[in-house]
């Protein structure tokens, strides 16, 4: 099973968070992870993905503009993917889940099977997505981490292998 990261990342913050959820994802050998910034993606890897999970950074209290961006003229189908999401922010409060709840909105737009990763399971609780402050301390790169293992136990769960 095929299961993309795909990202905005201007300082590397944001890369950073998706290399780390790309390492939680790896919970079999045979699931092959990218991490992926969206201007190097590979789109045959993207296509055949089962999951896909969004990560930006929080620009003026939402999603970055150069997500928009690629949101608003992406061609790649992801009808019946299952999403989740992740966002950067610098300050505690400063909207990356605005940020979140944006890409949301664009990926149910596509079709995608939305994924929080769960509050319902035992911690850490997510809420729409990780969030982390800039690349985040241990617990924060922690949860983002986790957040990769449920969307890739999900996705064996929905899919199969
Ligand atoms: C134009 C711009 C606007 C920003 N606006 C916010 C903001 O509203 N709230 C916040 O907490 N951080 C804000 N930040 C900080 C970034 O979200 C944060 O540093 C992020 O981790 C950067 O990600 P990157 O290193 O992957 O580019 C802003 C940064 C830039 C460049």
């Amino acid at each position: 099973m095929k299961i993309s990261i795909i990202y905005h990342s201007v300082g590397g913050n944001t890369k950073k968070v998706a290399d780390i959820i790309a390492e939680g994802v790896k919970i079999k050998d045979d699931i092959e992870v990218k991490s992926m910034s969206i201007d190097e993606l590979d789109e045959k890897f993207i296509e055949e993905s089962k999951a896909v999970i969004f990560g930006c950074p929080t620009y003026h209290a939402t999603f970055s503009w150069q997500m928009k961006k690629w949101f608003d003229t992406n061609k790649i189908n992801f009808e019946g993917k299952l999403g989740s999401v992740f966002a950067t922010e610098n300050f505690l409060g400063g909207g990356a889940d605005v940020a979140e709840l944006s890409m949301i909105g664009h990926m149910l737009v596509m079709g995608m099977l939305i994924y929080s990763a769960g509050h319902t399971k035992k911690g850490p609780i997510t809420h729409y997505g990780a969030v982390t402050i800039k690349d985040g301390d241990e617990w924060q790169q922690n949860r983002a981490r986790i957040l990769g293992q449920r969307v890739a136990e999900k996705s064996l769960e929905i899919f199969g292998a």
